[in-house]
C-alpha cells in the first residue's frame, strides 16, 4: 500500500485534505495523526475490522485494547454505558487534554475495540488536526500510538513513517508534539478511581478535582511481574530501544563518576555507548555519544523528547546505554515508568 502524507498546518488547515482523511477513516481504513501527547493510529472505532486492521499494522497484540477518541464530551454517552458524575467532573477541568477515562461500555462499541472488555478507554485529545479528523469522519476514532508494537511512541510524522509506512493509508504531519508522553488513564469502574497509566495529569490534580481519593494500579509500580498491571498495555515490555540500557540514579557527582567508570569497561569489551544526559551534565560524560534529554528544571523538555532520544539510540546502533534518572517532582512518576521499562527495570543505585 502507497502511504499517502499530507503536512498540515495547524493554523490554517487544508480542509480538502482534512476531509480527505475523514473519508479514509470512514471507508475503514488507517489514518495517523498528531494529538498533544503522542501520534496516533487511527481507525474507525465502532468497526471491528478497522480495529483488526489497527493491530496488524502495528503488530499488536489484540488483547490489548484501543483508546476511542471522541471530538465532543458529549460522545462520552455514545460509548459509555452510563456516564459516571466524576466523568463529567474530570472532563470539565482536563478536558479537551490528556487525559483517559476508562467507563463500562455500551453494546455498540464492538469487542475488536476493547480487546474483549466490558469497559472502554475514552480521551478527547487537545489538538486541533487531532478534533477535525474526528469530526471530518462522521465516526469515532480508535487510536493505539502510531509506533510498530514494542517501539517507542512517535513523537513527530518522522517517526511514524519509520515504523508503518506502506502498512496505512494515510500519515497527517503536525509537527513535533507539545507532551511527548501518552495520557494518563484513569479507571472509573470502581468504588475508588485508580490511575491504570501515568501521564501529564497526575494524581494529585484528579484528586483535587474529585475531591476524593485516587490511587495508583498498584502494578504499574511493581518493578517486576508479581502484580499484573489492570491496563493490558502496560503488563508489556514497551519503549524498548534495541541497546540493553541501564539507569543510574544517585547524586549527581556519583552519578556522572559511575557512566565514565562504566563506559570505560564498556570500551575495553569493544562496546559503543550512549548516554542520556541533561543540559547541564552532558559535557561531563566520555560516551561514543551523549544525548541530551533537557533541563532538569524543566521536566516538561524531559518529557517531550525521551521517546526521540530512545529511537536515536536505535538509529546509532550503539549497544549500551546509561541514562540518568529523573524522578522530578510533577511528571517524574509518568518519565520514570517509561525510562524504567525501557531499561526493563535494570537500575543501579548509589
Ligand atoms: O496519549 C494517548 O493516550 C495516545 C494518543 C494517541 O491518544 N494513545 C495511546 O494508546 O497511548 P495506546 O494504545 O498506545 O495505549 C492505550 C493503553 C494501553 O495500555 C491499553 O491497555 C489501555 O490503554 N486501555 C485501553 N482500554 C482499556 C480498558 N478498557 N481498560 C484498561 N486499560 C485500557
Ligand atoms: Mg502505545
Amino acid at each position: 500500500m502507497k502511504t499517502k502524507y499530507y503536512k498540515i498546518d495547524v493554523e490554517n488547515m487544508n480542509m480538502s485534505q482534512m476531509k480527505e482523511a475523514g473519508e479514509l477513516i470512514a471507508a475503514g481504513e488507517l489514518v495517523a495523526f498528531p494529538t498533544e501527547t503522542v501520534y496516533g493510529l487511527g481507525g474507525d472505532a465502532l468497526h471491528p475490522e478497522a480495529a483488526k486492521k489497527i493491530y496488524e499494522a502495528k503488530g499488536r497484540p489484540s488483547d490489548n485494547p484501543l483508546i476511542i477518541h471522541i471530538a465532543d464530551v458529549s460522545d462520552l454517552e455514545r460509548v459509555a454505558k452510563e456516564v459516571p458524575p466524576e466523568a463529567y467532573k474530570l472532563a470539565d477541568a482536563f478536558w479537551p487534554g490528556p487525559l483517559t477515562m476508562v467507563v463500562w461500555k455500551k453494546d455498540e462499541v464492538p469487542y475488536a475495540t476493547t480487546g474483549g472488555l466490558n469497559t472502554v478507554a475514552v480521551r478527547m485529545p487537545k489538538h486541533s488536526i487531532a478534533l477535525e479528523l474526528i469530526r471530518q469522519s462522521g465516526t469515532l476514532i480508535a487510536a493505539p500510538s502510531a509506533n510498530t508494537s514494542g517501539r517507542p511512541s512517535p513523537t513527530e510524522a518522522s517517526h511514524v513513517l519509520e515504523d508503518l509506512d506502506g502498512r496505512i493509508a494515510m500519515v497527517l504531519d503536525g509537527g513535533a508534539v507539545g507532551i511527548g508522553i501518552e495520557s494518563t488513564i484513569i479507571d472509573l469502574t470502581e468504588a475508588t478511581p485508580m490511575v491504570l497509566r501515568p501521564g501529564y495529569i497526575t494524581p494529585q490534580m484528579l484528586s483535587d478535582v474529585l475531591e476524593k481519593e485516587v490511587i495508583i494500579d498498584p502494578g504499574i509500580i511493581a518493578a517486576d511481574d508479581t502484580t499484573k498491571p489492570k491496563a493490558p498495555g502496560m503488563k508489556y515490555k514497551h519503549y524498548a530501544p534495541k541497546a540493553d540500557m541501564i539507569i543510574v540514579d544517585g547524586e549527581e557527582c556519583a552519578v556522572i563518576e559511575k557512566i565514565n567508570t562504566l563506559t570505560e569497561e564498556a570500551h575495553k569489551n569493544g562496546k559503543k555507548v550512549a548516554v542520556i544526559a541533561t543540559e547541564k551534565t552532558k559535557t561531563a560524560y566520555a560516551a561514543d555519544v551523549v544525548l541530551s534529554i533537557g533541563a532538569r528544571d524543566d521536566e516538561d523538555s524531559i518529557a517531550k523528547h525521551m521517546y526521540k532520544i530512545l529511537r536515536e539510540c536505535d538509529e546509532l546502533d550503539v549497544e549500551l546505554i546509561y541514562s540518568e534518572s529523573y524522578k522530578t517532582p510533577r511528571i517524574g512518576q509518568a518519565i520514570m515508568n517509561r525510562l524504567l521499562k525501557a531499561a526493563a527495570h535494570q537500575v543501579i543505585n548509589l
